[in-house]
C-alpha cells in the first residue's frame, strides 16, 4: 500500500505515544506546581490505553508508514513494566526505532532492562547543573546530580543518549554555556529547546524566549561550529558540531525558526487520543473507538481520514491572538 500523506504531502513516519500523564516533576514551563497541585485529578488507571491498546494500534500506524516510536508522558517510566512494552513494540515489522523522552530520575533502577527490551535511545531532560537553579525550574527539589546518575546508567547500558535543556530567559539561560561545556567534555549531544507556548498554564509570552541564533552565539563561546545535516526528514533539531569534534549539539526552535513543513509526526495521549499537532485544541478519541468493538479495518481507515485531512502548520500561524486564545492541550498531556 502506498504511504499515506497530508493535505502538504507530509508523510506519517513518527508515532509519540505518551503512556502517563502523571510526573514526579513539576517544571514551570510543563507543569506548574500551582496549577498541577494536589488537588489535580489525573487519570485513572483505566482510563489510561492498555498495553494491547497501544500495541494495536502502533501496528496500525506502521502500516501507513510509521517507522519510528517515542514513548513519552507525563514521565513515561511511572508506568509499570515499560520494558514489557517496549518489548512489544520493538517486535512489531516495520519499527526501525524506539525511543524515549524522560526525566531521567529512574533510569538508574531502569535503563538496563530498558535497552534489554529493545530501546535504542533516550532524550533526558535537564535544564541546568546548579542546584537552585535546576531545582527553580524542575519545581520538585530535585538535584542535577539525580540526573545525572540516570543519564550515567543509560550510557552504560548502551542506550544512545541526548539531553533536552528548554531555555528561558532570565531562568536558566546563564546555565547554557555551563551545560554545553559539560556535554562537550562527555561528548553528550545538548538540544536547547526554545521555550513554547503549549498549554494554556505556562505563563509564556515572547520576551521569555532565548532564540536560536542567541544560543548559537552563546555557545560559539566554547569554539566554533559548523551545521551538520539532518539526521532524518522530520528532525526537529538543527544539529551543529564543533569544529574538528564529533561533538554535537542540537537547536530546536520552533519559535524562531519553525519546522512545520517537514512535520511527519503523529501523537497519541495516555488515554488514547490523536492529535496532529502538539499546538491542536482537540484530538479523536480512538480509545472509544477500540472500546466500541470496531474492527482492524475500521481502525485503521480512521487514521487514514485524519491524516490525510491534516493541514497543521501552527508554529508557522504563531501570532499573538493565537498565543492568548487558542484552546491548547497541555504538554504533559500530550507528551511534547
Ligand atoms: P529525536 O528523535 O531524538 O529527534 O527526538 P525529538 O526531539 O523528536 O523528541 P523529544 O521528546 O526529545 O522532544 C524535544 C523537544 O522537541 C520537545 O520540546 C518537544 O516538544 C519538541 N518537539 C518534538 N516534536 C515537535 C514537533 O513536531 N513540533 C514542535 N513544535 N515541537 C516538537
Ligand atoms: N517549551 C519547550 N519545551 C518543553 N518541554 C516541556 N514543556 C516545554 C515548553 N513549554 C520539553 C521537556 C522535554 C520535552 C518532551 O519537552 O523539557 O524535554
Ligand atoms: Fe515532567 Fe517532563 Fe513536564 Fe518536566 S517537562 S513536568 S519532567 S513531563
Ligand atoms: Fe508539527 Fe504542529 Fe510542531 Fe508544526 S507546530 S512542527 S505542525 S507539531
Amino acid at each position: 500500500m502506498k504511504d499515506l500523506s497530508d493535505k502538504y504531502l507530509r508523510p506519517l513516519q513518527d508515532l509519540r505515544i505518551s503512556i502517563m500523564d502523571k510526573c514526579n516533576f513539576r517544571c514551570s514551563y510543563c507543569m506548574p506546581a500551582d496549577v498541577f497541585g494536589e488537588d489535580y485529578v489525573f487519570m485513572r488507571e483505566e482510563e489510561l490505553l492498555s498495553f494491547d491498546e497501544i500495541e494495536r494500534l502502533a501496528k496500525h500506524f506502521t502500516s501507513l508508514g510509521v517507522k519510528k516510536i517515542r514513548l513519552t508522558g507525563g514521565e513515561p517510566l511511572l508506568r509499570k513494566d515499560v520494558p514489557h512494552l517496549i518489548k512489544r513494540l520493538a517486535s512489531i515489522k516495520g519499527i526501525e526505532d524506539i525511543g524515549l523522552t524522560t526525566n531521567g530520575v529512574y533510569l538508574v533502577k531502569q535503563a538496563k532492562a530498558l535497552k534489554e527490551a529493545g530501546l535504542i535511545r533516550v532524550n533526558v531532560s535537564l535544564d541546568a547543573l546548579d542546584t537552585a537553579i535546576f531545582q527553580k525550574m524542575n519545581g520538585r527539589n530535585v538535584t542535577s546530580a539525580v540526573v545525572l546518575k540516570g543519564i550515567n546508567a543509560a550510557l552504560s547500558a548502551g542506550l544512545e543518549v541526548k539531553i533536552n535543556m528548554v531555555v528561558r530567559k532570565n531562568v536558566n539561560d546563564g546555565e547554557v554555556v555551563k551545560l554545553a561545556s559539560y556535554c562537550k567534555e562527555k561528548n553528550i549531544t545538548l538540544r536547547f529547546i526554545e521555550f513554547m507556548d503549549v498549554g494554556q498554564t505556562n505563563g509564556w509570552d515572547f520576551s521569555q524566549v532565548i532564540t536560536k541564533r542567541e544560543l548559537l552565539e552563546k555557545v560559539s563561546e566554547l569554539g566554533p561550529l559548523e551545521e551538520v545535516e539532518k539526521d532524518y526528514l522530520g528532525e526537529v533539531a538543527t544539529r551543529y558540531r564543533y569544529k574538528g569534534t564529533d561533538t554535537e549539539i542540537g537547536i530546536i526552535s520552533s519559535v524562531s525558526d519553525t519546522f512545520c513543513g517537514n512535520c511527519t509526526r503523529a501523537r497519541i495521549s495516555a488515554d488514547g487520543k490523536v492529535y496532529t499537532c502538539l499546538f491542536a485544541e482537540d484530538g479523536f478519541d480512538l480509545r472509544a473507538l477500540i472500546r466500541s468493538g470496531a474492527s482492524d479495518a475500521q481502525i485503521k481507515q480512521k487514521i487514514t481520514q485524519i491524516w490525510s485531512n491534516r493541514t497543521d502548520k501552527y508554529s508557522e500561524e504563531r501570532t499573538e491572538e493565537t498565543v492568548k486564545n487558542r484552546r491548547k492541550i497541555e504538554m504533559s498531556y500530550i507528551g511534547g
